[in-house]
């Protein structure tokens, strides 16, 4: 008889097959889906049997009508070619499978292409509730049913925009150091509108507010935290204050963010784009986030 083989399992930080890409330097690869294990699976199986109630009570109607029109199956990871079959004629964007992590010009530059870098991997069964790096549930089951509204869509494109036209300020300034330091203030300035926002945004529903921010509606205990806790400061998006505020990934959210609606958040956009051309990114406060050498390089090395 020959020997059974059990796949060998894509969990985050312990994939074989994530290791070789990175070390290959493949940032775009395939979806291995026959490496899923039978622990994987199972992960996928508690994460969504655990959020989809608190989804019903807490999410945007534009997230529910998402997961609704994705398909997304409860009891199996998503094959990204099925999920963009249902996605792609909503807003024609597309899930782009990664090996990790992607350079922030990069990421942006393909969110301006409608594609949507999406981690393949899945967090250890054996901690549900938080790890540092994005995983398939946060991408696919957080991030991915925003982008099957047409609005939505269109304000990552938008910021997808803002970040080139940060790129190719940076290519004007003649003086390399004030091109650093420059191109450092706008991508803080744009890492805290886009954390403030497509990570842990909140709308108003008429009287109820809900989570459009895919950090909260991947995580089962923020996404009730978010809304109902009494000590979460929650104030209406202003962007001089979320370019200048600093935030940490490690614990819940203490500060967010209320924006009207998707056209209202475009509107940001498009003032975040008319701020930095006017230089008002240039002097964003110090604090996190701070910027890695990686994503300075890629803005000031962007081929535009
Ligand atoms: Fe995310």
């Amino acid at each position: 008889m020959a020997p059974t083989t059990m796949p060998i399992g894509l969990t985050t930080t312990k994939a074989p097959f994530i290791e070789q890409a990175v070390a290959n330097h493949e940032v775009f690869i395939r979806q291995p889906y026959e490496l899923y294990s039978e622990e994987n699976q199972e992960t996928w199986r508690r994460l969504y049997a655990r959020i989809k109630p608190r989804w019903e009570q807490y999410a945007h109607p534009k997230f529910l009508e998402g997961v609704n029109n994705l398909a997304l199956d409860p009891h199996a990871i998503p094959r990204l070619e099925d999920i963009n079959k249902f996605l792609q004629p909503l807003s024609n964007f597309s899930a782009r499978a990664v090996s990790g992590y992607v350079p922030a010009y990069l990421f942006f530059d393909c969110i301006r292409n409608r594609a949507f870098p999406t981690t393949i991997t899945i967090r250890d069964g054996a901690k549900l509730d938080y790890l540092p790096e994005p995983d398939i549930f946060h991408d696919v089951a957080g991030h991915v049913p925003m982008h099957t509204d047409r609005v939505f869509a269109d304000v990552l494109v938008r910021f997808g925009e803002v970040a080139r036209r940060a790129a190719e300020l940076a290519r004007a300034i003649r003086d390399e150091h004030e091109r650093i330091r420059v191109v450092e203030s706008n991508i803080k300035a744009m890492a805290r509108f886009f954390w403030f926002s497509v990570e842990f945004g909140l709308m108003r529903c008429g009287r109820e507010l809900r989570a459009y921010g895919s950090g909260i509606l991947s995580s089962y205990g923020e996404l009730e935290y978010s809304i109902v806790a009494p000590e979460v400061q929650r104030f209406p998006f202003q962007l001089e204050w979320v370019i200048n505020q600093y935030f940490e990934i490690d614990h819940y959210q203490p500060l967010l963010f209320i924006v009207d609606s998707f056209d209202h958040l475009f509107g940001q956009v498009d003032e975040l784009e008319k701020w930095m051309l006017a230089g008002k990114l240039n002097n964003v406060s110090p604090g996190e986030p701070e910027v890695d050498e990686r994503d300075l390089q890629s803005f000031l090395n962007a081929t535009l």
